[in-house]
């Protein structure tokens, strides 16, 4: 028998063939290489690396899109969380084949993040000029003609929301110390919001409200699309038939439970064929590992209304529906 090589060997054969750029001492990334791959990491193309599945409400939403640029229309998407929005809406965006961005909002976000702002050392040296301007995402749009994605939008402060009334209402946008700019004629601003009952959004100020022309609702899909979600997000996993049945029935239950205000969304579905997928291609996967793997992603993927606790209302659920 050969003799067994070294843990360390091993390493040194490795890190030399494929990991030249890391220091063999700690593994770690050395400064210098890090820029390099920084350099290579850079997303020049926002096409989803997910397939969207265009069937049912997410072709009829596609076709409302098409619709809604067609005619200069402003459309939000408005669901539940994991029910598609972000991924829907980049993949109608890619599809135009024009400039893209997207920008996800919250609390903190102020209108210079998507409008631009001045560069402090530039301006110091040649003043409040156009060439000093770092223009935000949603100008860029707006001036190449591209689609701005305003995802989450009712989670900015009303203020924030706001600077989208101009770009909405007269497809302008006052830049500062520069002035008023127009929007090219491709501009197109589309929005995603989860529904406004939801704690941790605020809510979305009447003026944007009655800019925003086109509600598009989406809510959890039916059974048949959301399995074809599951299958098309695990492509090179071979879960067996029963595991992903059994997982549907599960985040389908939390969704029929009166105890849960938030139900588990299909990442939640995702994770765990993912992780059961991993676990049988390791031969260690039975009914028992199953219902492990479950809780294990069901007890955060969900938020109990108050009163009840996440733990007692996953292991009811578990219990019931994994016999
Ligand atoms: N129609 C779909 N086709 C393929 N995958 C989907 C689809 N809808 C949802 N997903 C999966 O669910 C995940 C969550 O969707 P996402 O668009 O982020 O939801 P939302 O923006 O509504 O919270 C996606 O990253 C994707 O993996
Ligand atoms: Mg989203």
């Amino acid at each position: 028998m050969p003799p067994k090589k070294t843990k360390s060997k091993v390493t040194k054969k490795i890190s030399k063939k494929t990991t030249s750029k890391i220091s063999k001492e700690n593994q770690k990334v050395k400064k210098s290489d890090f820029y390099e791959l920084m350099e290579k990491s850079f997303v020049f193309d926002n096409t989803p690396d997910i397939e969207l599945v265009k069937k049912g409400q997410y072709k009829q939403a596609f076709e409302l899109l098409e619709d809604a640029e067609a005619c200069q229309l402003t459309p939000i998407l408005i669901g539940p969380p994991g029910t598609g929005k972000t991924l829907l809406a980049r993949s109608f965006a890619s599809s135009r084949k024009k400039n893209f961005e997207w920008m996800t909002l919250d609390e903190s976000t102020k209108p210079g993040h998507f409008v631009g702002a001045f560069d402090p050392g530039e301006t110091l040296k040649r003043g409040f000029i156009k060439e000093s301007f770092l223009p935000g995402s949603l100008t860029e749009m707006m001036v190449t003609g591209g689609i701005f994605l305003a995802n989450e939008l009712n989670r900015a402060t009303e203020y924030t929301q706001n600077t989208f009334l101009e770009p909405l209402e007269e497809r302008s946008i006052m830049l500062p110390r520069l002035g008023r700019i127009r929007a090219h004629d491709d501009f197109f601003l589309m929005c995603a919001a989860n529904p406004g009952d939801m704690a941790g959004t605020h809510r979305l100020s009447e003026a944007l409200k009655d800019r925003i022309k086109i509600w598009i609702k989406l809510d959890y899909p039916s059974r048949s699309v959301e399995m074809e979600i599951i299958h098309a997000n695990i492509p090179q996993t071979k879960l067996s038939k029963d595991y992903i049945d059994l997982t549907y029935n599960l985040i389908d239950a939390t969704r029929k439970s009166r105890e849960i205000e938030r139900p588990a969304s299909i990442r939640s579905a995702i994770a765990i064929t993912k992780l059961a997928a991993k676990k049988q291609l390791k031969k260690k996967l039975d009914i028992n590992e199953f219902k492990k793997i479950a809780g294990l992603v069901l007890i955060g993927g969900l938020k109990p209304r108050p009163g009840f606790q996440s733990e007692q209302i996953v292991k009811k659920i578990i219990n019931t529906v994994v016999k």
